[in-house]
């Protein structure tokens, strides 16, 4: 099957057990303090799972887009260096609102996967909650009876609360789950170690695909755990796994959804990517690594553009900027790619999952053109700044680098420091993050030392509300200050700001720009 079609199975199976089939919704998240972007599919039902929202429908299934990159599921430092973590990801899920419970979920899980799929029962296995006395949650007696029905004890393994107990951040709806792992080595492999064994034990082929939430608790900000007010279910099956799975490769990035933007990384560069079946040399497998990170990298950035996060210097806006600049980088230094190209990969992306996600493809072009200028802009410090870090590595003594000029990379060629920190982790080096930060609280305080403004009191000339907006009528007029105040500004200098009587201006606002011109007085022009 092609990814495609593994994703429209899916979401038909659900179809035909009642549920809502419903669109990703958006991987940037603006409305919800504790979070910058989708982490997992649940999250756009957290307000129906806390009993905040009214339930609209009890049963949904969707594909969700998702980015782990911060907070509590961060997968940032693995991601090229595996073959199964992405930043981004989509996220198969059902949910049940108040609606169907355990024994629904994990049978229709199991019906899925073994008789729509196909997948052998024989290299499937299941874990559920061992339990937490301290929290006074109890083993999940319940799931382990269902899933006998299915398989074998022996295939059902016990797991902590690191594994089987899962929470959405540091606060929000969790609970105990169930999770589904696969075992993709060959029988010869399988034969010598069980797969058991190697559950959860971060083998590249022995992985979860598919976790079953029990929701039914609230982690409140004191870290204490609150009943919910009902019962519901929350799953995640990760899709690139699956394809992985079903399209019998041992990689993610072997399956569809990869490899036509590896073949067109490979068309650029002149390089080639070999995949887990080829033979390699540490200088092809850091070719292999660099290609990873940037294909993988690509959909982050440029889902979270189609989604409306602009690359920038603070907050989301950061973490697109980082994610960017560390895919830059392993290509300029790997691929040794000196002129922008990721932006090229987007075009591939829009045609491959345009369909589903029509938003990549709507906004294909802002994408292509947002990137390729963010590529252009780094590319013109990267080098000085390598060469910089290879001089700062020479003279250090010992295999600590100051944080003062890890700072300034930052600031003058602008390196994030966790792209610093993994150039310097390949050298056999590591930074003083406290220096690091030192330095970075200084530079805040003399940024805000010098956008200090003093702002005087409002002198009224006319008054009462008498301003008005012409604009629809003139461009231009006569007018009168009807109030004015100064603003004594440590970067600019001594400014006014002035109320007008009646402005033919539009203002800025809206998504539209401001209108400009000038307004005459006796004593000169001033441009507005
Ligand atoms: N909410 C289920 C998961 O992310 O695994």
């Amino acid at each position: 099957m092609t990814s495609k079609e593994i994703r429209q199975s899916f979401l038909d199976f659900f179809a035909s057990k009642n549920h809502k089939i419903v669109p990703s919704a958006p991987m940037v998240i603006k409305d919800d303090p504790t979070l910058m972007f989708t982490n997992a599919g649940m999250n756009q039902f957290k307000n129906i799972i806390l009993g905040n929202d009214p339930i609209k429908y009890s049963r949904i299934a969707d594909s969700q887009k998702c980015l782990r990159v911060s907070g509590k599921h961060n997968d940032l430092e693995e991601v090229g260096h595996d073959t199964y973590h992405h930043t981004m990801f989509e996220m198969l899920g059902n949910w049940s609102f108040g609606d169907y419970f355990k024994k629904e979920a994990l049978a229709w899980a199991w019906e899925f996967l073994t008789e729509v799929l196909k997948l052998d029962k024989d290299r499937l296995y299941v874990s559920v909650f061992e339990g937490n006395p301290a929290e006074n949650v109890p083993f999940d007696q319940e799931a382990f009876d269902i899933w006998k029905q299915y398989v074998s004890e022996d295939r059902i393994i016990l797991g902590n609360k690191k594994d089987n107990f899962w929470e959405m951040g540091d606060q929000g709806p969790c609970g105990p789950c169930s999770e589904i792992h696969i075992d993709l080595r060959t029988d010869a492999e399988r034969a010598k170690v069980s797969g058991r064994d190697l559950v959860n034990a971060d083998h590249p082929q022995v992985v979860e695909i598919w976790n079953n939430v029990f929701m039914e608790f609230n982690r409140k900000a004191d870290g204490s755990l609150e009943k919910l007010p009902a019962q519901h279910v929350d799953t995640g099956m990760g899709f690139e796994r699956l394809c992985m799975a079903m399209q019998n490769v041992t990689s993610n990035y072997d399956t569809d959804v990869f490899t036509p933007l590896i073949a067109k990384v490979e068309e650029i560069t002149g390089l080639k990517y070999t995949n887990n079946q080829q033979p390699t040399t540490s200088n092809q497998e850091k070719i292999n690594i660099a290609i990873r990170v940037i294909v993988d990298h690509v959909r982050a950035v440029a889902f979270a553009i189609a989604d409306g996060q602009l690359p920038s210097n603070t907050g989301a806006g950061y973490v697109i900027r980082r994610i960017l600049r560390r895919a830059i980088r392993y290509g300029f230094t790997f691929l040794n790619t000196k002129e922008p190209f990721i932006n090229k990969l987007v075009e591939v992306l829009a045609n491959q999952m345009g369909e589903f996600f029509p938003e990549i493809k709507s906004q294909q072009q802002l994408v292509t053109n947002v990137i390729r200028e963010e590529e252009a802009s780094f590319l013109r410090t990267l080098e000085q700044g390598l060469q910089l870090l290879d001089k700062v590595v020479a003279e250090t003594s010992g295999k600590e680098v100051s944080g003062e000029k890890v700072f300034e990379l930052y600031d003058t060629f602008g390196f994030p420091k966790d792209l610093t920190a993994l150039i310097l982790k390949e050298k056999g080096y590591t930074f003083n993050e406290d220096d690091f930060e030192a330095e970075l609280q200084k530079q805040k305080a003399r940024s805000r030392a010098a956008s200090e403004v003093a702002t005087g009191d409002w002198h009224i000339l006319v008054d009462g509300n008498v301003e008005k907006f012409v604009g629809y009528d003139q461009t231009e007029n006569e007018v009168k200050i009807t109030r004015y105040r100064k603003i004594d500004s440590k970067k600019d200098g001594i400014l006014y700001q002035i109320v007008l009587d009646a402005t033919p201006f539009y203002p800025e606002g809206g998504g539209q720009v401001g209108d400009k011109g000038h307004l005459y007085t006796h004593e000169g022009v001033v441009e507005i």
